[in-house]
């Protein structure tokens, strides 16, 4: 029997790896439910990350899926943005045009109350991509709500070195405090981090294989992929930029192109290791796993997917 689809929200940042998570679900209708786009301040300002959002829906022909704005900077840091790596849009790399399409009335945070109460219970999943500010406010405002969603597939951390600095990945860097909330919420958790991403490099033949899908959708991704790959592939000096977000996606269609294992994850927030997820990989110390760490992946399972459920949009 085929499985239950996935019924998701997906929380992000976009960004072009957002993006491509976003076209990857709207491509695999038979393993996901894309219920609702809500929007929050990370790789670029709110004001623009909920735009692309719209931009990229109305590229896939799915203005009928409701995107919500939600908030526009951290619980208590300052809002750090990363135009240095997704450029002044956030959607470097195509030119997209205005939407038609309009933003749903009401907050993310609302949004994603509404729609997990309203559902049975257990049968939401929160996909994050972005700083988890929106996150961390829904379960502060709904006491109800850790108990009443499924899990949480969230794209952020790492077991070893950062990406903003040594110690901490971005999504986690901004908003360490609302990171802190989600992995204490008790919620089920499946962690994609840095040690797994960068093995989703997305070199030139993989690029090549996108572009070469000949649709407008495709020839757009390939456009933001292209321009993401400068920076990363020129900072780890690899060939392709780690893919970070459709990895969210990828796992709830096909668990088993990832392999990880339940560990204790705790996040610090203050001091020069701000936004570090301890990962307790080994284990040293005697604490209940919160959450399921994936640090393993088939990079070439991974990219045969994405390209062929990005062919179909
Ligand atoms: O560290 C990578 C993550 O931060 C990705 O989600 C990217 O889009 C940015 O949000
Ligand atoms: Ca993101």
């Amino acid at each position: 029997m085929a499985q239950d689809r996935h019924r998701i929200i997906l929380d992000c940042d976009p960004g072009q790896d957002d993006a491509i998570a976003i076209l990857l679900a709207l491509g695999s209708p038979d393993e996901i439910e894309l219920l609702a786009i809500t929007t929050v301040a990370g790789n670029v300002p709110l004001r623009l990350t909920e735009l692309n959002a719209r931009k990229i829906l109305e590229l896939a022909g799915r203005a009928d899926i409701p995107v919500y704005k939600g908030c526009h900077r951290p619980l208590v840091e300052p809002l750090e943005t990363a135009e240095y790596v997704h450029g002044e849009t956030g959607l470097n790399g195509v030119d997209l045009p205005e939407p038609r399409m309009k933003l749903t009335e009401g907050h993310a945070v609302d949004a994603i109350i509404e729609i997990v109460m309203a559902a049975p219970a257990a049968t939401i999943t929160l996909c994050p991509t972005g700083p988890l500010t929106n996150i961390a406010m829904a379960l502060l405002k709904e006491p109800e709500l850790a108990a009443r969603v499924k899990d949480i597939v969230l794209m952020g951390g790492a077991i070893g070195l950062g990406n903003v600095t040594p110690a901490a990945e971005f999504n986690i860097y901004v908003d360490p405090h609302a990171a802190r909330v989600v992995f204490e919420s008790g919620v089920p958790i499946t962690m994609l981090g840095l040690d797994v991403t960068h093995q989703a490099l997305v070199n030139r033949p993989r690029l090549e294989a996108i572009r070469a899908l000949g649709t407008p959708v495709a020839s757009a991704a390939a456009g933001l992929v292209d321009f993401f790959n400068r920076f990363d592939s020129d900072r780890y000096e690899v060939d392709g930029a780690p893919l970070h977000d459709p990895c969210v996606i990828a796992q709830l269609i096909d668990p088993t192109i990832f392999k990880g294992k339940p560990c204790h994850v705790a996040i610090e927030t203050e001091g020069g290791s701000k936004g570090r997820t301890n990962v307790d990989w080994f284990p040293r110390e005697q604490r209940v796993a919160n959450a399921t760490v994936i640090n393993e992946m088939d990079a070439d399972r991974f990219f045969a997917l994405l390209t062929e459920r990005l062919a179909r949009l």
